[in-house]
């Protein structure tokens, strides 16, 4: 009997086994080739229709699962932050059992996980999260995706994440690590490791993989050997505008520079979930680059255009990554 996800909400990595991990990425991979050959798959999910939900903005994650969805043959409804009737007037609880009556999976972006969890114990329908405060899951479907096109393998990488490792994508970094068999490391200020728990957990699922974990506040000693580093704006969405300042006093040492890439291994890539403030190009990177008197934030500009920047790969794999979760927890492609 193969690996059959139909009918499994996708809301953390946890909740998943190494193999159920793998089969995903080699959908999505399949999916990918599929698509580059122009083999359309529009007979996949034909008919079925699946609801957005974004309480915070998005580019990548949104139009990848609308194209996604498109291609597999389905109908998207999005809700933007303010156009529905979500958590002001109407109870998550409610708004899950209203839309599991109506759609055929539920995407939800936002803040606290319990949100997203809650949607998934009151709909009958795969609720996958497209981003919490505590975890961003489809983004790490696209960051093994990546990692496994770029270096060829997973097992044994060694992926170091600079900057505040104890949000979305520090906690989800570590967790996808530990599951797969490479080796994390979270290099910043002690104060921004993952939370204690989460890393006892992540601790158990390292024994049966032969991952390992390590936490260190050392530059060189945390760069060095590195297969890829990794990281993530120094503040998230969400979180207020007043903890810039500190921010950049506690994590400007870990921002990504030429020297912590040549500290690495000669074959090292650098990922970045996007987006970032690698310049003064936006409103934001001005606005805060200015005040602090900063050219650029979490990455120099010349890492993130240089050749060991895969980010714009990473930023196209979210789409076939979604597209075969999304297929998975569908049932589609199942025994093929
Ligand atoms: N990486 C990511 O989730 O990007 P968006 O915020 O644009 O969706
Ligand atoms: N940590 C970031 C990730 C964006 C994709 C945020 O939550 O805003």
């Amino acid at each position: 009997m193969g690996i059959s996800l139909k009918g499994r909400d996708f809301l953390t990595l946890k909740d998943f086994t190494k193999e159920e991990i793998v089969y995903m990425i080699d959908l999505a991979a399949r999916l990918k080739d599929m698509k580059k050959k122009g083999i359309l798959t529009k007979d996949a999910l034909a008919g079925k229709n699946v609801v957005l939900i974004f309480e915070k903005t998005s580019t990548r994650t949104r139009c990848s699962f609308e194209v996604a969805a498109h291609d597999l043959g389905m109908e998207v409804t999005y809700l933007d932050p303010a156009g529905s009737q979500i958590g002001k007037k109407e109870s998550i609880a409610d708004t899950a059992r209203v839309l599991g009556r109506m759609y055929d999976g539920i995407e939800y972006r936002g803040f606290e996980q319990t949100i997203v969890e809650d949607l998934a114990k009151y709909a009958d329908v795969p609720v996958w999260n497209g981003l919490t405060n505590e975890y961003h899951p489809t983004q790490m479907l696209a960051d093994l995706l990546t990692i496994r096109e770029q270096l060829g393998s997973l097992e044994g990488i060694n992926l170091t994440y600079m900057g505040d490792a104890r949000y979305n994508m520090g906690n989800s970094l570590m967790i996808a690590c530990a599951k797969m068999g490479m080796n994390f490391t979270a290099l910043a200020p002690k104060r921004y490791f993952p939370d204690e728990a989460l890393i006892k957990q992540c601790e158990e699922y390292a024994k049966e993989s032969g991952a390992t974990l390590r936490f260190t506040e050392d530059v060189n000693e945390g760069s060095k050997n590195a297969d890829v580093i990794y990281t993530d704006v120094w503040v998230s969405m969400g979180e207020p505008e007043s903890v810039w300042a500190e921010r950049i006093k506690d994590l400007t040492p870990y921002r990504v520079t030429m020297d912590v890439m040549k500290n690495a291994k000669d074959s090292a890539i650098f990922l970045h979930c996007l987006p970032s403030y690698h310049d003064h190009k936006t409103i934001i990177g001005k606005q805060v680059g200015e005040k602090f008197g900063m050219s650029e934030l979490e990455v120099t500009d010349e890492v993130f255009e240089s050749d060991y920047s895969r980010v714009f790969d990473e930023a196209e794999n979210r789409m076939h990554t979604i597209k075969a979760m999304m297929a998975a927890t569908m049932g589609a492609f199942e025994n093929e």
